[in-house]
C-alpha cells in the first residue's frame, strides 16, 4: 500500500542525502524540533494484533525508537507521534558533554549503513528531566543512561526516576579510571552492577556486537555474571566499532543493515546460553518488516531501530507494520505474541 506520506519521503530523501551527512542530521533534528512531521502523524491501524509486553509494560506494537536519535528529550513528543510502540530517550549523561569533534557521520548508502562518531553528546540529566516531566506521552518511555563512572550512572537514574520506570544502560562509554569501556573491563562492570542493584526498576543492559569467538565468549561471560546478580534484560546490540578517516576522530560505530546478522546471532547465542530467564530487545540493522519478523521469531521481546528511520523516513513504522503483517500472514501467524520466540 502506498500512501501520500510514503511518496513524500521519496522526494525529500534525495534532497537530504545530497547534503553532507552532518548537515542532513542537523536539518532533520530541526524538523523534528519544529514538529513538522507531527502534522502527518501515523493514524493507520494495524490489521493483526501486534501488541506485546516488554518488562511488564504493554506495547501496542513491538517497534521502538533506539537510543541516539532523541538524545535529550527535545523531540520526544514528535517522535512518539510516528507510531512507535515505545521510545528510548538518550543516552543521557549526568552532566552536559559536547561529544567528539565533527564530522560525526559517514554514509554507507549502498550497504544501507551509517557510521557515527558522536561520542555520546548530552545536555545532561537536569535538562532531560525538564523536557520530559511536562509531557504526557502516548507510548511507554525508556531512558538510556551512560557515564564514565558508576556514580555517573546512578546520578542520571536518581535525577530521572520520576519520568520513567524503564532503563537501558549503555555500557560502551569509556570508564574514566581505565580508559576502557565497562564491557572491556570486567572489574568496573562488576562495580557498576553492584551500584545498579540499589536501583531496582526494569533495567536493560545494552551491549556491543561481536564478530569473533573470543568476543562471543567475553560477552556471554559478562551476561552470565549479570544474570547471576539478577539482571536479566538485555538490548542487543549497539553499533560495531570501525575506522573511517572521514570522521572527526577517525573511528566510529557502524549501524544499519550490516549489523543485522550480528544482532540476530547475538540474540540466538543469548537464548541458547542463558535460557528463557532472559528478555532481549533486538536492535541492529532492522530496515524491513521481514527482518523484524526474523528477530521476533528468534525470541526478541521487542525490536528497536534508528538507521531505518534515517533511510526510510519519518513514516518508517507504518511501513514496517505493513511489511511485518504481510510476512506474518504469509507464514500463518495471527499475532505478534504467537510469533515471539516461535523458532527457538
Ligand atoms: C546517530 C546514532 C547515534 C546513536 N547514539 C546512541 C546513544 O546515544 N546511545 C546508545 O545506546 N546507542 C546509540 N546508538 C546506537 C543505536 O541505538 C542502535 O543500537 C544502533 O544504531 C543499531 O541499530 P540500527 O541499525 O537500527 O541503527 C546510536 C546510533 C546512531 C546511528
Amino acid at each position: 500500500m502506498i500512501t501520500s506520506q510514503m511518496d513524500f519521503y521519496q522526494v525529500l530523501r534525495p534532497l537530504l542525502f545530497s547534503l553532507p551527512p552532518d548537515m542532513a542530521h542537523d536539518v532533520s533534528q530541526w524538523a523534528f524540533r519544529r514538529r513538522l512531521w507531527a502534522r502527518l502523524s501515523f493514524e493507520g491501524k494495524a490489521e493483526l494484533p501486534l501488541d506485546t509486553t516488554l518488562a511488564g509494560t504493554d506495547l501496542s506494537n513491538p517497534f521502538g525508537l533506539a537510543a541516539g536519535f532523541d538524545k535529550n528529550g527535545d523531540i520526544t513528543a514528535a517522535v512518539t507521534s510516528l507510531g512507535f510502540g515505545f521510545t528510548v530517550v538518550g543516552s543521557v549523561r549526568a552532566a552536559p558533554h559536547p561529544g567528539n569533534p565533527r564530522p560525526w557521520f559517514v554514509r554507507r548508502t549502498r550497504a544501507d549503513g551509517l557510521v557515527n562518531s558522536m561520542g555520546l553528546p548530552s545536555r545532561g540529566a537536569a535538562h532531560v528531566k525538564g523536557q520530559l516531566e511536562p509531557l504526557s506521552l502516548k507510548v511507554p518511555l525508556m531512558v538510556s543512561v551512560t557515564g564514565e563512572t558508576t556514580d555517573d550512572f546512578l546520578r542520571v537514574c536518581h535525577e530521572l526516576k520520576g519520568v520513567t520506570t524503564h532503563w537501558e544502560m549503555n555500557l560502551s562509554c569509556p570508564n574514566t579510571s581505565t580508559g576502557r569501556t565497562f564491557e572491556e573491563d570486567l572489574e568496573s562492570f562488576r562495580e557498576l552492577l553492584n551500584g545498579l542493584r540499589s536501583h531496582p526498576q526494569h533495567l536493560f543492559l545494552k551491549l556491543t556486537p561481536y564478530e569473533t569467538e573470543r568476543g562471543r565468549e567475553r560477552t556471554l561471560e559478562m551476561a552470565s555474571l549479570a544474570v547471576r546478580r539478577g539482571f536479566k534484560n538485555f538490548t542487543l546490540c549497539n553499533t560495531l566499532a570501525v575506522e573511517d578517516d572521514r570522521l572527526g576522530i577517525g573511528r566510529g560505530g557502524l549501524s544499519g543493515r550490516p549489523l543485522f546478522p550480528l544482532a540476530l546471532k547475538a540474540l540466538r547465542d543469548f537464548n541458547q546460553e542463558l535460557g528463557d530467564e532472559i528478555s532481549v530487545i533486538g536492535v541492529g540493522g532492522i530496515i524491513t518488516g521481514s527482518q523484524a519478523f526474523e528477530m521476533l521469531n528468534a525470541g526478541a521481546k521487542a525490536v528497536e531501530l534508528l538507521t531505518a528511520l534515517i533511510l526510510r523516513g519519518p513514516f518508517v513504522v507504518e511501513k514496517l507494520i505493513r511489511e511485518l503483517e504481510s510476512t506474518m500472514k504469509a507464514k500463518d501467524f495471527s499475532s505478534v505474541r504467537e510469533l515471539i520466540g516461535h523458532s527457538i
